[in-house]
């Protein structure tokens, strides 16, 4: 049995005082409550407070991004031993905005990995075709070459502790959901490739998330397929009510 897990990705937003405060708000709500595991991903300038809120909580801190290195003349770049440091112990890598505006490729997705499993951080790999390439009917064929790529070199015993995010770019922050029925092909179809890598028990422990658009009005539908192991969360959770409303819903 996979438990499930949901990734609240807060992205540029929130100061500090409004990171605690929101840190806080879902803490209380979901103490004590433990069907599936939740972890939050504040900017990194609010990690070190946020950490502080969730200390002797089930909640997981994680961060949005890292470099790969443990130090060194990298200027503007944070190393997975400095969010070690601050608390966190997991981590986003190659997030679909990061590919995109920042260039990131399968390539630096795959160094990062590395870094991250060596460091004992546990990653959260993000896949997902954009809207040209589902138009042209090219969405397993992206998403294979990014899981393959990102994942070159990894052990199954490394993989099992990896969470993918599969996001259709055309579904983050668009308010365009996949429908369940679509969300459920391509988790089958990554699942069905892990599970040619590595192994099919491997592929089957594997926890696949959706992101792109979840909301607590979708959530119980996405959750009722049977490869949608959990949802990494942008825009509904930046707000305490709407992010457990949608942990709690997808568990029900
Ligand atoms: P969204 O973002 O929920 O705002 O669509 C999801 C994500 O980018 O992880």
């Amino acid at each position: 049995m996979r438990k499930p897990i949901f990734g609240g990705n807060w992205k540029m937003h929130k100061a500090i005082r409004e990171a605690e405060t929101l840190a806080r708000e879902i803490r209380l709500k979901l103490e004590g409550w433990g069907k599936a595991e939740v972890v939050i991903f504040p900017p990194f300038t609010a990690l070190k407070t946020v950490s502080g809120v969730l200390s002797g909580s089930s909640i997981g801190l994680g961060a949005q991004n890292m470099f790969w290195e443990k130090e060194g003349a990298f200027t503007g770049e944070i190393s997975p031993l400095m969010l070690k440091d601050v608390g966190c112990s997991w981590v986003i890598l190659g997030h679909s905005e990061r590919r995109k505006y920042f260039g990131e490729t399968d390539e630096l997705v795959n160094r990062k990995l590395k870094a991250a499993l060596h460091f004992k951080l546990s990653p959260v790999v993000c896949v997902g075709e954009t809207l040209e390439e589902r138009k042209k009917g090219r969405e397993e064929e992206v998403v294979e070459g990014q899981i393959r790529e990102s994942l070159r070199g990894i052990s199954p015993q490394e993989a099992e502790k990896i969470v993918i995010a599969y996001e259709p770019v055309w579904a983050i922050g668009t308010g365009v959901v996949a429908t369940p029925e679509e969300a459920q092909r391509m988790h089958q179809f990554i699942r069905k490739l892990l599970g040619e890598i590595f192994s099919p028990s491997v592929g089957e422990k594997i926890r696949i998330q959706y992101g792109g658009s979840v909301k607590p009005e979708n959530i119980r539908g996405l959750m009722a397929q049977e490869d949608v192991d959990g949802a990494l969360v942008g825009g509904a959770s930046l707000e305490a009510n709407s992010f457990v409303e949608i942990v709690k819903g997808g568990c029900l």
